[in-house]
């Protein structure tokens, strides 16, 4: 099987990857994720102003709402001493890490530092596209860039018809009973 960059993976070489090399092939560990789409990843009512851990295509996120009630997703993991995001409390729209205090804006960027004046360009927590969308919230776990076209409305909307060519080993010959 072909290896793939995975820290820079081309739509191309990812779907490559996914083809079947012998008819029947299934998706194994190797096969990679497919994450430029946008995957429920909770009950709109679930988010709220209390920080929520959900574990999605193996990426821990941290889920909270703004004051204003927007959905916000951001990496669970604090950039200082990967300390998870989601045990740590609402100031404002500031998600407050449990640890040593750090602050992260609904942008991942690090709003105030405890003992430090300024913040460090780098001190920032990735952060991801969410959106409620009727009962649900939709999160697209994109390392790059928003799929263009995709919504979670027209993934409601959307159908999808798949066909499965499986091996079939014809037996003959008669039984008794
Ligand atoms: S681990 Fe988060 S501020 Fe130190």
């Amino acid at each position: 099987m072909d290896t793939i960059d995975l820290s820079r993976p081309t739509d191309e070489a990812v779907f490559a990857a996914m083809e079947p090399r012998e008819p029947g092939d299934f998706a194994n560990h190797a096969t990679p994720l497919i994450r430029n789409c946008w995957y429920a990843c909770a009950r709109a009512g679930e988010i709220g102003r209390t920080p929520l851990a959900r574990k999605l295509l193996g990426v821990d996120v941290a889920l909270f709402r703004t004051e204003a009630g927007a959905p916000v997703a951001m990496r669970n993991r604090c950039p200082h001493r990967s300390f998870p995001l989601a045990r740590g409390k609402l100031s404002g729209d500031r998600l407050v890490c449990g640890y040593h205090g750090m602050e992260f804006g609904p942008d991942g960027v690090c709003a105030h530092m405890p003992a430090l004046s300024q913040t460090p360009a780098t001190a920032t927590v990735q952060t991801f596209p969410v959106v409620d969308r009727g009962p649900l919230t939709w999160i697209c776990l994109t390392l790059r860039i928003v799929p263009p076209g995709i919504s979670p409305a027209s993934c409601r909307s959307r159908a999808i018809s798949i066909t499965i060519m499986l091996p079939c080993r014809a037996v003959s010959g008669s039984t008794r009973m």
